[in-house]
């Protein structure tokens, strides 16, 4: 038996992805058992865990100091992805999308657009708008049930734009980038003299067979100026502890970012993130191969379930990461049709037609392809970070709710 084949049990506990109020606004049934928010239901690192019960002995919790925090990052960065970064372009940032807020505040100005491939992980779209800025809405290529960056397009929406937000490996689908498509992003944003942002918080859960490069690494050769973001969170699932690192090209932009952290102190990380992050960056190496491995055999079985078994569901690129969209076209118009006959049954403060058919036909919560944009709304988002007996037993009742159509 496998570490990752038994689960924790997070029902009572304040999880928002196992919270049946939350589930319910979404999927109808708020018994529905949740494959949507993007953490997983693993047992921690052990690592983590045996730090977590050592703070808790010790019981105090009182200010800390993390002088060795940017050197076990480095560390980390070389271990993970063989990429050597000098600790001083390494600062702590309070969260993925508070590094992404301090980007777009420090590297554009309002009223300026800010490429974002789509589908889009949606605090995307609200960072752009809550910051008064425009998201230019780059829609990734998608052929044969797999998404691909569109060049031509990409260098006309990069002309509009005056950042990139880029997302690596990609927010929902689970799609890799090859150093190719790295370097053609980097020296469009030179060629315009734009800045390059990437998001990377799923970049240390790259399937076996696939590789992660991150941003600032495929930069080394081309010279644009980036902000590469990545975090222990999905890596080690802490992501309920909100901690990142930011990896400057720029001196100049990470003093700016550091002033204005400075400014509303938050530059250090809080007493428990930073010694669960230090312990996982320390010591969490093996672990992690151990579930890239798991994550890769769950998007096999899932690829190969809806492959075999002819449901009008396609699995979508799924090469790293927990979550992948799941292409609904071939079902979508006979559910709709479904939900229209008995609207009542399928009522709820948001999700769309395919979630909330799914919550109530087959009791799986998925976000609906339209939380990732409104063109999505014939995709669900699947999160595959659990055990694979409940992953099966969640395919099984999606086609048992798919063949009562
Ligand atoms: C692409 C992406 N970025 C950022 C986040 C959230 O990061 P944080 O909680 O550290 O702000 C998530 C969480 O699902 C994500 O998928």
């Amino acid at each position: 038996m496998s570490f990752f084949d038994e689960t924790a049990d997070r029902r009572g506990t304040n999880s928002e992805k196992w919270n049946k109020k939350a589930i319910a606004s979404i999927a109808v049934n708020g018994e529905a058992e949740p494959f949507w928010v993007a953490d997983m239901d693993f047992k921690p690192e052990p690592h983590i865990k045996a730090k977590a019960e050592e703070l808790a002995t010790l019981g105090v919790f009182g200010y800390p100091s993390f002088p060795t925090f940017r050197e076990i990052a480095a560390s980390w960065l070389e271990k993970k992805h063989n990429w050597i970064v000098d600790k001083e372009n390494i600062l702590y940032s309070m969260g993925l999308l508070h590094g992404v807020s301090m980007c777009i505040n420090l590297l554009t100005n309002k009223g300026d657009r800010i490429l974002v491939p789509s589908p889009t992980y949606r605090p995307f779209r609200l960072l752009c708008s809550l910051n008064d800025r425009v998201m230019e809405d780059y829609e990734l290529g998608y052929k044969d049930g797999s998404y691909f960056l569109d060049r031509e397009r990409f260098i006309e929406s990069a002309k509009r734009s005056k950042m990139i937000l880029f997302c690596s490996p990609h927010n929902p689908s689970g799609l890799v980038f090859s150093r190719d498509e790295l370097e053609f992003v980097l020296t469009t944003a030179k060629n315009l003299n734009i800045p390059v942002v990437s998001d990377e918080i799923h970049g240390d859960l790259v399937h076996p067979g696939y590789t992660h490069i991150p941003m600032g690494k495929a930069n080394e050769n081309i010279g644009a100026e980036t902000v590469t973001l990545m975090a222990p969170s999905k890596t080690f699932n802490v992501a309920g502890e909100h901690s990142a690192i930011a990896i400057f090209s720029s001196g100049s932009t990470l003093k700016r970012f550091k002033h204005a952290q400075d400014a509303l102190w938050v530059s250090e990380p809080g007493y428990l993130i930073g010694e669960l992050t230090e312990a996982a960056y320390k010591d969490g190496l093996e672990w992690n191969k151990d579930l890239c491995k798991y994550l890769g055999e769950n998007a096999e079985l899932i690829n190969s379930f809806f492959a075999e078994n002819d449901l009008g569901i396609k699995m979508v690129n799924g090469k790293a990461s927990f979550v992948t969209f799941l292409d609904c076209t071939g079902v979508y118009d006979k559910i709709k049709k479904r939900v229209e006959e008995t609207p009542e049954k399928y009522e709820s403060t948001s999700g769309g037609v395919l979630s909330r058919f799914f919550g109530v036909e087959a009791s799986v919560a998925m976000n609906d392809g339209s939380w990732f944009g409104d063109q999505y709304y014939k995709f669900v988002r699947f999160n595959y970070g659990t055990s694979r007996d409940k992953v099966y037993n969640a395919l099984l009742r999606i086609k048992k709710a798919v063949e009562s159509l």
